[in-house]
């Protein structure tokens, strides 16, 4: 499905009804990652998947306007907008993450819990914020993404779904061929320059999950633990043998953590009042 939000042609994966529930793809994925969940959660939910801006079947749009976790998160409350949905649980993963972190920042009434895969809170450190201006420059100047296929698909999922999976290993790494230089450079610029979420975990006061793949190497378990004790009742759970993509190294695994946090969810909740200062 597709639609014009903020200037720019924008697709999406749709299926089922009632409550939204929205998933956040990570870097330099798509929104077919999360097949396996758009089936799953459907039987319950409305599951929108959309591809954001320049990966999938998303348009970059204009050259001049920064690819920033803001404008990611504002597009998401465009297509809120044009799906008619007040509220929503929003779940992503990895980069994915950083942009619920945004889209809390800036429409938390909209928010009506939260998920938080494989991802992180704190800003880059200036090595890695280094690395990426680096890899987007190399990135650019051969006009392919080889260059980051071959440097994260290792990390990407677990040693065990490498030996047991390489269907899977196949669909992330025909997922990341689809993705344009363009498109890759740009994001890799703006999660180097993406804001600090630390400070806000404090303020998070929406129903949370923290989930993390036992073996994921780029946003590990100590991370995940961070956010999770930083977060008011805070969720967490660990999905075994998975590495940085649970949804689709762990189908089986993440979807019944996923889906017994959602059963658990307060009907109809009503956003939180403000944290008490004590
Ligand atoms: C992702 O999976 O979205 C990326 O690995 C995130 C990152 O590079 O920080």
């Amino acid at each position: 499905m597709g639609a014009r939000i903020n200037g720019t042609e924008l697709e999406w994966r749709e299926r089922g009804s009632g409550d939204a529930v929205l998933l956040i793809h990570g870097f330099p994925l798509n929104s077919a990652m999360w097949g396996a969940q758009l089936t799953a959660l459907s039987t319950d939910w409305r599951v929108i998947a959309p591809d954001l801006r320049g990966f999938g079947a998303s348009e970059l749009g204009s050259p001049d306007v920064a690819l920033g976790m803001d404008l990611l998160a504002r597009d998401l409350a465009g297509l809120l907008d044009h799906l008619g949905i007040e509220r929503a649980v929003v779940c992503g993963l990895s980069m994915g993450g950083y942009v619920a972190f945004e889209f809390f920042r800036q429409f938390r009434d909209r928010v009506r819990a939260l998920v938080l895969c494989d991802t992180r809170a704190g800003q880059d450190p200036v090595e890695t914020q280094r690395a990426r201006g680096t890899l987007a420059e190399r990135v650019t100047a051969e006009n392919t993404i080889d260059p980051v296929i071959e440097g994260l698909l290792p990390k990407l999922v677990s040693s065990r779904t490498t030996r047991r999976n390489p269907g899977v290993v196949a669909m992330v790494r025909a997922m990341m061929q689809e993705a344009a230089p363009d498109s890759v450079a740009r994001a890799l610029h703006s999660m180097a320059t993406r804001a600090d979420s630390e400070p806000l975990l404090r303020t998070i006061d929406v129903p949370t999950l923290v989930l993390v793949g036992s073996d994921d190497v780029i946003t590990n378990r100590g991370q995940a633990e961070m956010m999770a004790r930083g977060i008011r009742g805070a969720r967490l759970e660990i999905v075994p043998g998975a590495g940085h993509l649970p949804p689709v190294e762990q189908p089986e695994e993440f979807n019944q953590f996923l889906n017994q946090f959602l059963d658990d969810l307060p009907a109809n909740a009503l956003p939180a009042p403000p944290l008490l200062a004590y």
